[in-house]
């Protein structure tokens, strides 16, 4: 066992780290916002550098959906500031300008459950996995999910399950597969069939299946 296992609706924990852009705490940083805490295993490493520049790249995304980014690993301050011209120059970027958290004692990493056991530094140390953990302006887990070291992330996933999370947080939809912005949604089990001419103005189709039971509704994505 690596540390805490956090669970879906559960309060984020609270911390204070040094980061790149100063101490960090973490409740305070949130701010009331969507939050994204993510961490990679090590600076200096090929994916990462991949990685945190394509972040970069879509930071504008993030911001027009009111999402903080914050990265971690088990590196320090330092190394995060060297390392960070070197994500700049081999993504092209002008800059960098979201946080990286120093854990190099694993503290936020335990609290979290980001180790893999199976990554360890030259020390022998575990490494903090690709771990995406994404927190609701209420500092609870909406959604989390942890990568190996040797598999590289696809932030735009994260940006579309941002907004899934963000238009079900209000609306009594569920987004199919695949479920793009602006794609048709599917009603929850929980609305009653009498409810949905009122919560749905656009309309709301019954999906026949052999089952006979009504529960593939569909209806275009609410305002
Ligand atoms: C990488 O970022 O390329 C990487 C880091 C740790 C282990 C394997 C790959």
């Amino acid at each position: 066992m690596t540390g805490h296992v956090l669970k879906l609706g559960d309060v984020v924990p609270n911390f204070v780290s040094d980061s790149t852009q100063g101490q960090i705490d973490f409740h305070s940083w949130l701010d009331g916002s969507w939050g994204i805490l993510f961490s990679h295993p090590a600076d200096y490493t090929p994916v990462c550098t991949t990685e945190l520049g394509r972040v970069q790249t879509l930071h504008k995304e993030f911001a027009a959906r009111g999402v903080k980014l914050v990265a971690l690993s088990c590196d320090s301050t330092e190394s995060h500031l060297g390392w960070i011209n070197d994500i700049l120059a081999y993504n092209k970027l002008e800059e960098f300008s979201y946080p990286i958290i120093a854990d190099p004692n694993r503290d936020v990493a335990t609290l979290y459950g980001m180790l893999d056991p199976d990554e360890k530094d030259s020390a022998g140390m575990a490494l903090t996995c690709r771990a995406v953990f994404i927190i609701g302006p209420d500092k609870r887990l909406k959604l989390s999910i942890l990568y190996p070291a040797t598999t590289g992330r696809n932030f735009d996933e994260i940006i579309r399950v941002i907004d899934s999370l963000q238009l079900t947080a209000t609306r009594k939809v569920a987004t199919p597969v695949d479920w793009k912005q602006g794609g048709s949604c599917m009603v929850v089990p929980g609305v009653k069939q009498e409810d949905v001419e009122q919560l749905f103005p656009k309309g709301v189709q019954v999906h026949e299946v052999p089952s006979g039971k009504v529960y593939l509704r569909t209806t275009p994505q609410p305002e």
